[in-house]
């Protein structure tokens, strides 16, 4: 087994607990495992969001050392919306690390999780290594790209569908969160916000975290007087003036490329770039050039299949048939054996088998297939999933299979 980094201080005793204290103090504490020191304005944000009663620490005697805490989000899985736990701001003192602060701190949360009957946790990963020995698989992707003005063409001349408009922050603060709204149910991946949520995450662009980013510009779409799309955006000046794609949400494919075509024109502007779009995300079907959005993969949404049975009967499936799954689960021992899920009539039952099971797989790669977001037979490809009955994988990812890739369009 590789060992990350040097074990010193292994003689100290981390306790974990449930966090009672101060709450400038857990912020700060936050920070330190990021690397940062946390102004007050910062601070209050994080406080804004966090929910303390989720809030987890370790301590060394009565120094804290660490955290992990939780929100409380519903996720849209597929054909379902489902209360689940937004795993956040996990991190241990660089003083502390490699003790195994994290994993008692890991054991404490989804016991917890488990106890408030929440099928499933989600995370952002910061290194996508360190989840899946606590059961996390990879259950969505994203994509970034960086597209140059000159070769940004579509295959065919837009026709543009609306209207967009500018507006000032004030006003994308009530017109947002509708349209996040109306799109949110549909899309796996998409998490709800919290009014205070909107504000400490998605409106919150300090100095910080701008990197050379003036302030953002806010657009509306809008078909007829009725709004469906809307951007949000901020320009990088330099030699090369750059658009910055903070989010674009649109709730009609028309509204989606006409937002992608304005921010591809802004003149003046050399580049467009964007973090997190959807892997599947319709531009790069609608550009010329694929190469030249130079798309870039990478690890988003990890998930922890907590409760097997509810979470399996929350989802719903491609149409009617049975499987039965031998999985593996050493963290959570409650999930661990054979398990069959019954779709009849749209209607998913899933109970402990004692028939021979079509496939083997641990509880990361179930995590991986839940959102839609891999098939079994690519993670039999990728020797994870085991057959064990001839047609076994088949039948899986013709239950398990969605149209969109699951796509998270933000970090919690
Ligand atoms: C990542 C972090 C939370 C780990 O905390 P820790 O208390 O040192 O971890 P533990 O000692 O409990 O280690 C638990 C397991 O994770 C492994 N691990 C720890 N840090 C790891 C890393 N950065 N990459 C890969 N594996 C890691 C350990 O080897 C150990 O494996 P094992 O149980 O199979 O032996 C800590 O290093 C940290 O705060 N890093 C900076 C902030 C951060 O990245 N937070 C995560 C945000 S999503």
């Amino acid at each position: 087994m590789i060992e990350h980094g040097t074990r010193h201080n292994r003689r100290v005793k981390i306790d974990v607990r449930p966090y009672e204290g101060d709450r400038r103090a857990y912020l700060d504490s936050i920070g330190i495992g990021f690397g940062e020191h946390l102004d007050d304005e910062a601070a209050a944000n994080f406080e804004s969001v966090l929910e303390f009663d989720r809030a987890i620490a370790a301590y060394d005697g009565d120094r804290l050392v660490g955290n992990a805490a939780a929100i409380s989000i519903d996720l849209t899985v597929p054909g379902a919306v489902l209360p689940v736990a937004g795993v956040t701001t996990v991190g241990v003192h660089p003083t502390h690390r490699r003790r195994g602060a994290l994993r008692q701190m890991m054991r404490l949360q989804i016991d917890d999780v488990h106890r408030r009957g929440e099928p499933l946790a989600v995370l952002w990963a910061s290194e996508g290594s360190i989840y899946q020995r606590f059961g996390y698989g990879l259950a969505s992707l994203k994509a970034s790209l960086k597209v140059k003005r000159y070769r940004n063409a579509f295959r065919a001349p837009h026709e543009f569908s609306g209207r967009i408009r500018l507006v000032s922050e004030d006003e994308a603060r009530i017109a947002f969160p509708p349209v996040f709204d109306a799109v949110r149910p549909m899309m796996p991946g998409f998490f709800s916000h919290s009014a205070e949520f909107w504000n400490a995450e998605v409106f919150y662009f300090p100095e910080q975290w701008r990197r050379g980013r003036g302030k953002p510009f806010h657009v509306l779409h809008d078909v007829g007087g009725t709004i469906d799309g809307y951007a949000r955006y901020a320009i990088r000046d330099g030699e090369e003036n750059e658009v910055s794609v903070l989010d674009l949400m649109a709730a009609t494919p028309a509204a989606h490329l006409d937002l992608w075509r304005y921010l591809l024109d802004i003149d003046l502007m050399s580049r467009v770039e964007s973090w997190n779009v959807a892997v599947d995300d319709p531009v790069l079907l609608a550009i010329a050039e694929p190469r030249k959005l130079e798309m870039t993969m990478g690890d988003a949404l990890w998930l922890r299949i907590v409760d097997l049975a509810p979470a399996l009967a929350a989802r719903r499936y491609r149409g009617d048939g049975r499987v039965v799954m031998e999985v593996a689960d050493e963290f959570c021992p409650w999930n661990h054996g054979r398990w069959s899920l019954t779709v009849e009539a749209g209607v998913p039952y899933v109970e402990p088998a004692a028939d021979s099971a079509d496939f083997a797989c641990d509880v990361t790669d179930l995590a991986a297939a839940y959102l839609g977001g891999f098939s079994f037979a690519q993670l039999a490809a990728a020797a994870r999933v085991s057959e064990l009955a001839p047609g076994g994988i088949e039948r899986a990812d013709a239950l398990f299979r969605t149209d969109r890739a699951p796509w998270c369009p933000r970090v919690f």
